[in-house]
Order: C-alpha cells, then sequence, then structure tokens
C-alpha cells in the first residue's frame, strides 16, 4: 500500500471568491495567503493556508468549464477533498488493481510541477477525491 500523507487542501467551489471571503477570511478567521488564477483548471483560487492543510476557495471564470457546470448543476458547496501521496503513479496503479473507478487514469502536470489525479466520486461513496504528488 503507497503511503498517503496528508491531507493537501478542501476545495470549496463558490461563486464569487470576494463574497465567500466575506465568510471564510473575515468573520471564521482563516488567512488569505494570495489569489491566483489557474488556467489548466478554468477557475481563480484563493488560498488560505491551515497547519500542513489549505482550504481553496474555487471560482469558475467561463462558463463552459466542468466546474461551472457542476457550479450551475449543484450549486456553492464542498468541491473535493485532496490527498498529498508520495508516488501517485504506484497509487494510481494500487488504486486500478483494486477495481476502484478513476476521472484520470493518468496523473497530469499542474503549472507549478506537481502532479495530480482525480477518483471518482462512485469509487469513494460520493466523494470527489484529488490526489497530488509535491515537489
Ligand atoms: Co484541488
Amino acid at each position: 500500500m503507497t503511503n498517503i500523507k496528508k491531507i493537501s487542501h478542501i476545495a470549496i467551489l463558490v461563486e464569487d471568491i470576494e463574497e465567500s471571503l466575506k465568510f471564510w477570511r473575515d468573520a471564521f478567521g482563516l488567512e488569505l495567503d494570495h489569489l491566483e488564477e489557474v488556467p489548466s483548471q478554468g477557475a481563480a483560487v484563493a488560498f488560505l493556508p491551515l497547519g500542513e492543510s489549505e482550504v481553496e476557495l474555487v471560482q469558475p471564470l467561463s462558463e463552459d468549464s466542468g466546474l461551472a457546470k457542476y457550479l450551475a448543476k449543484r450549486g456553492e458547496g464542498m468541491h473535493h477533498l485532496c490527498f498529498e501521496v508520495e508516488d501517485i503513479e504506484a497509487k494510481l496503479e494500487d488504486l486500478k488493481k483494486q477495481g476502484v473507478r478513476l476521472i484520470n487514469e493518468e496523473a497530469s502536470t499542474l503549472e507549478d510541477g506537481r502532479q495530480i489525479a482525480f477518483i471518482h466520486p462512485k469509487g469513494t461513496g460520493g466523494v470527489l477525491v484529488e490526489l497530488v504528488e509535491g515537489l
């Protein structure tokens, strides 16, 4: 069994990051590290670190992205949980062998070089799970 190191982030899908920050930063007290556009995800993301993990507020930027469609259908709320793993390829192989349904059979590489893949909610009991291998 390959190693899972920690929860990397919890992603929350929102209509408007500035509006959401009124709760998560101003009322609740998380600190905003930075805001950035992530073209590969078609989204703007606010990063709110907490201990070894982060809360990420994700706002779709284009109306035809998968995220925008999800938001239109299901509304705002928890989108996915991301776990950092030691070896993403090995973890995906493990899961495939066990018959777990994946969204991404292969990991893809982010702008910053980290590798990610998603596990299908049908395989996890309804939770969209992202895996990330850090640098
Ligand atoms: Co994520």
